[in-house]
C-alpha cells in the first residue's frame, strides 16, 4: 500500500495550501498518519484528520470533507468522509495493475525496499551451551534468530550469522570427570551427545552425595584453562561431538552459521578489557570480587571477575563484542536469548556504554518467552526434558503417516520430502504465531493440524496455488488486467501489504509479523479461490488476471517463507 499511501499523501499535501489559506502539510506527515480501518468494509484505508486541525485550523469534520473534494476526481481512489476520517478504497483498476506490475517486476525481491544497502549487522543465536542438551527451550532463539537473519538480509543487509557456543565453563571440568570416572570411548563414539549428557546428569546425580566431585571438576577444568593437553584434546572432542548433532537439527531446519566463534574463542580477549575497565576506574571490589556497580541505572552490579580471578559470562560478552566490532564493524548487533537473560544484557550494555565506547548504541537485545510443552515447563537440570531433535522427529514421523494414509501409492521417497518439510515447518510455522516474548505452550497436534492458522494448511495453499499455475499455463497475460470482485480486490491488498509488512517485522524485531501475514494472504487467496472461478470463465481478460493473481501470490508466500524458515513444497 505505500504506492498508495505516497499518491494520496502528495496529492492531499499539493492541493492543502490553496485550500487552507496557504497552511502547509508535508507528505510525509501525512503518510505517517494513513492507517488501515479495522474493519474493511470501511475501506482500504484511512486518514484522520485529529491531527491536522491545529495546523488547517478547522475541526477534523471540515477538514475531511474538503479533502474529500481535493481527492474527488482522483483515478486511483475513493474518498469518503466520515467523522473526522477521510475513509480510501482504492479503485480495482488502479489496485490490480499496480499490485501484479510490482509483483512481477520485484519477483524474489518484491517487499524488500533496499534499505540495509551497505550496512552491516551481527546476529548472535541459538548459541547452545555444548554437551548440555539441546532442547526446545533453544527453539525460540534458532529459529527468530535465524528468521532476523533472513529479514536483514532480504532488506540488502550484509548479515553475519554466529554461533555463541557455550563451549566454556567448568560444565567440561564435569564432563572430564564424569567421563573418565564413568565413560569409555566407544560409548560416547556410538551415542554421541546422548551419552555426553547422560555423564553430565550422572555427575550432578553422584556430587549430590558426593560434593568432593565439584571440586575435581573445578581443578580439572583450571588445567583446561592452563591448556593441559589430555584435557584440551577432551574438550575438543565433546564440542566436536556436539556440534555434529547440533548440525544435524541446523540441516533440517535450513539454518547455516558464518561463524562458530564460541565463548572459548574469547578466552584470551577479556584481559584487555577487564585492563581498560580497571583503567578507567570502573571496576570496585565487593567482597573479593570485581564488580561494575550500576546502582545509579537502578541495576544490579555487573560481575566482571569472580574472588578467584575468573571470568564471568559478562566478561565474555563484553570482549566478543568489542571483538565482532572489530572485525565487522557492525551497524547492528542483535542478541537473541531468553528473556531471563534480559537483565544480564541491560547491564553489560551499560557497562559498554561507560567504558566509553561508542557502538554501544548499536547493540540491541531481543528476548522471548518461555516454551513449555503440553503445558509443562522445561527442566534442565534433571536431564528431564524435550529434545529440539526429538521434537522434529516426532512432528516428521505423524505428518509421514498422514499423508500415506491419504496416499497410500506414494513412493517412499516423495513420503520423505513431505514429511520432513511440513513435519519441520509446522514446527517452526506454529512456534512463530506468536509475538516473540508471549510464553508458548506447545501442543503437537495443533501445531501438525491441517485446518486452521498453520504450517501445513500455507504449505498446502502454497501447493494449491503451484498446481493451478501448472494447468493455466495456456494462459495469456491480459494486456490489461481487471478485477470486479471484493475477493480479488482483497487480495490485491493483501499482496501490496508485503512490503510494510516486512519492514515493520524488522522494526519489532518480531518475525510473528511475517507468520501473520502469510495467514491472512493465504485466507484471502482461498477465499478467492472458492468465489472466483479461474480457468473456467470464459473472458480471456478475467481469467488471464485471476491466473496472474495466483502466480502473485505464489511469489510473495514463497518470498515471506524465506523469511520465517518455512520450506515451500509443490506437494503435499
Ligand atoms: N549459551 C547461552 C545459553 O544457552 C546463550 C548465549 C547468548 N549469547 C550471548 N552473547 N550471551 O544460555
Amino acid at each position: 500500500m505505500t504506492f498508495f499511501k505516497q499518491y494520496i499523501a502528495q496529492t492531499v499535501s499539493g492541493a492543502l495550501p490553496a485550500f487552507f489559506a496557504g497552511a502547509e502539510v508535508p507528505a510525509d506527515e501525512i503518510v505517517s498518519l494513513i492507517e488501515y480501518p479495522p474493519d474493511t468494509s470501511m475501506g482500504d484505508l484511512a486518514l484522520p484528520c485529529f491531527k491536522l486541525s491545529r495546523t488547517l485550523r478547522r475541526s477534523p469534520v471540515q477538514i475531511a470533507l474538503a479533502l474529500e473534494q481535493i481527492l474527488s476526481g482522483s483515478e486511483a481512489v475513493e474518498a469518503k468522509a466520515l467523522n473526522g476520517y477521510l475513509n480510501f478504497r482504492i479503485k480495482d483498476d488502479a489496485l490490480v495493475n499496480t499490485v501484479l506490475s510490482a509483483v512481477e517486476e520485484k519477483g524474489a525481491k518484491y517487499g524488500s525496499s533496499g534499505s540495509g544497502e551497505g550496512k552491516t549487522v551481527v546476529l548472535d543465536y541459538s548459541s547452545p551451551n555444548v554437551a548440555k542438551p539441546f532442547h526446545i527451550g533453544h527453539l525460540g532463539t534458532t529459529v527468530i534468530g535465524h528468521s532476523l537473519k533472513k529479514l536483514h538480509e532480504f532488506e540488502g543487509y550484509k548479515c553475519i550469522g554466529i554461533n555463541y557456543l557455550g563451549d566454556w565453563g567448568t560444565q567440561f571440568g564435569k564432563l572430564i570427570v564424569a567421563y573418565r570416572k564413568w565413560g569409555c570411548k566407544e560409548a560416547v563414539e556410538s551415542g554421541g551427545i546422548d551419552e555426553l549428557v547422560s555423564l553430565y546428569v550422572k555427575f550432578h546425580a553422584e556430587a549430590e552425595s558426593d560434593p568432593s566431585l565439584n571440586d575435581q571438576a573445578r581443578a580439572e577444568f583450571h588445567k583446561l584453562e592452563e591448556h593441559d593437553e589430555d584435557n584440551t584434546k577432551l574438550w575438543k572432542w565433546f564440542v566436536e561431538i556436539s556440534l555434529r548433532e547440533y548440525e544435524k537439527t541446523y540441516k533440517q531446519l535450513g539454518i547455516t552459521f558464518d561463524s562458530y566463534a564460541g565463548e572459548s574463542f574469547y578466552s584470551d580477549k577479556m584481559p584487555a578489557q577487564v585492563e581498560k575497565l580497571r583503567e578507567l576506574g570502573l571496576l570496585k571490589i565487593d567482597d573479593g570480587a570485581s564488580i561494575v556497580d550500576l546502582e545509579k541505572y537502578g541495576m544490579p552490579p555487573c560481575l566482571i571477575l569472580k574472588k578467584d580471578g575468573s571470568t564471568l559470562y559478562p566478561t565474555r560478552d563484553i570482549a566478543a563484542a568489542y571483538y565482532r566490532h572489530e572485525t565487522y564493524r557492525f551497524d547492528k548487533a542483535i542478541y537473541v536469548t531468553a528473556a531471563q537473560q534480559s537483565l544480564h544484557f541491560a547491564q553489560w550494555f551499560k557497562v559498554v556504554e561507560l567504558m566509553g565506547y561508542d557502538w554501544y548504541d548499536k547493540l540491541v537485545h531481543v528476548p522471548y518467552g518461555t516454551v513449555s510443552i503440553n503445558g509443562e515447563k522445561i527442566a534442565t537440570r534433571t536431564g528431564n526434558v524435550i529434545l529440539l531433535r526429538d521434537l522434529l522427529s516426532l512432528a516428521i514421523a505423524k505428518v509421514r503417516g498422514i499423508t500415506k494414509e491419504k496416499n497410500p501409492g506414494m513412493p517412499d521417497e516423495q513420503l520423505d520430502e513431505i514429511a520432513e518439510t511440513v513435519g519441520v515447518g509446522a514446527v517452526v510455522f506454529y512456534y512463530l504465531s506468536n509475538n516473540r516474548i508471549k510464553d508458548i505452550n506447545f501442543v503437537l497436534e495443533d501445531a501438525l493440524s491441517y485446518e486452521g492458522n498453520t504450517g501445513p494448511y500455507v504449505q498446502y495453499t502454497y501447493a494449491r496455488t503451484c498446481s493451478l499455475i501448472d494447468k493455466g499455463v495456456a494462459v495469456e497475460k491480459p494486456e490489461k488486467f481487471l478485477i470486479s470482485t471484493e475477493e480479488e480486490h482483497r487480495l490485491c491488498v493483501l499482496l501490496s501489504m508485503f512490503p510494510e509488512r516486512v519492514g515493520a517485522a524488522i522494526e519489532s524485531y518480531e518475525p510473528s509479523f511475517i507468520t501473520r501475514y502469510i495467514i491472512d494472504l493465504c485466507t484471502a487467496y482461498n477465499r478467492f479461490y472458492h468465489e472466483c472461478p479461474i480457468l473456467s470463465v470464459s473472458d480471456p481478460a478475467v481469467s488471464g488476471t485471476r491466473v496472474w493473481l495466483t502466480k502473485a501470490t505464489s511469489t510473495v508466500l514463497e518470498n515471506a517463507f524465506s523469511l520465517i524458515c518455512l520450506k515451500t513444497i509443490k506437494q503435499i
